[in-house]
C-alpha cells in the first residue's frame, strides 16, 4: 500500500492537497463505480471526438481489461477516485512494440476528474513504473490518440517517447505507441 502526496517536482499548488493511498483492486472493490469513474475521466477525450474503449466500456470490459493484468485504485475519503491496470511483459501484446520482449505496459489509467492535477496521476504512473522494473521489464510503454496532444506532452514530460503508430480496430482514431526505458532510474546498470 502506498501513501501518496503530490510530487516535490509540483511548484505552488493551487489547492490542498488530498492524501490519497494507492493499493492493489480488492475484492469489495465495485467494478461498477470503476467503470463510471473510466467514464467520467475519459468523456472529455469523448466529447473531442475519440473514442477511447474506456469512455464507455460496459462492466463486464473493464472486467475482462482488469483480469489481464494487475489493477491498482486509488482511495479518497474511502471512495475509488482512480486506477490503473499494469500488465508485465509476458502479458503484453498485440503490436509490434507490444510483441518485443521485456516491454511491459499500463492501460485504464484514470483519475477523479476534481481532483485531476494534483499528482494522482503521476503517482500511478510512478507505480507501474516501479512494478515494470520489479518485473524484470525493461521498458513500459501505453498507446493513446494520436489526437491527445496534451496528454502525449504530459507523457513526454515524465520521459516517454514515441515509438510507433498503431491502428486499433475498436477505436475511432490512429494511436501512438509510447515508452519508457525503466532501467534508468533504477541506479542498475
Ligand atoms: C491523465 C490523467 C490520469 C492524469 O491524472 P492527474 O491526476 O491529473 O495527473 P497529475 O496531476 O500527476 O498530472 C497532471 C498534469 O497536468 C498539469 N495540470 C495543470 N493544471 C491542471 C488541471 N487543472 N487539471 C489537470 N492537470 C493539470 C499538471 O501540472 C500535471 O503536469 P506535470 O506532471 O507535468 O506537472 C488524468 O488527466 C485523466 O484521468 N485523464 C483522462 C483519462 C486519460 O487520459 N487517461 C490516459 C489515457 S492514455
Amino acid at each position: 500500500m502506498t501513501t501518496a502526496r503530490r510530487s516535490d517536482r509540483h511548484e505552488e499548488p493551487s489547492a490542498p492537497d488530498p492524501s490519497f493511498t494507492i493499493r492493489p483492486i480488492a475484492p469489495f472493490d465495485s467494478l461498477s463505480d470503476i467503470t463510471d469513474l473510466l467514464h467520467r475521466a475519459y468523456a472529455p477525450l469523448r466529447q473531442q471526438g475519440l473514442h477511447y474503449v474506456a469512455s464507455n466500456q460496459d462492466e463486464a470490459t473493464t472486467r475482462r481489461r482488469i483480469a489481464r493484468g494487475e489493477c491498482y485504485v486509488v482511495e479518497c475519503d474511502r471512495r475509488v477516485v482512480g486506477t490503473v491496470t499494469f500488465r508485465t511483459a509476458r502479458e503484453t501484446r498485440g503490436c509490434e512494440w507490444y510483441d518485443r520482449a521485456g516491454v511491459a505496459s499500463f492501460e485504464q489509467l484514470a483519475v477523479e476528474p476534481p481532483l485531476q492535477g494534483r499528482g494522482i496521476g503521476g503517482a500511478l504512473v510512478d507505480i507501474v513504473e516501479q512494478k515494470a522494473r520489479a518485473t524484470g521489464a525493461v521498458e513500459i510503454s501505453l498507446d493513446t490518440s494520436e489526437k491527445a496532444e496534451s496528454l502525449i506532452a504530459w507523457y513526454f514530460r515524465r520521459g516517454y517517447r514515441f515509438v510507433q503508430w498503431v491502428r486499433w480496430e475498436v477505436v475511432n482514431y490512429r494511436s501512438v505507441v509510447l515508452s519508457k526505458d525503466v532501467r534508468g532510474d533504477s541506479g542498475v546498470v
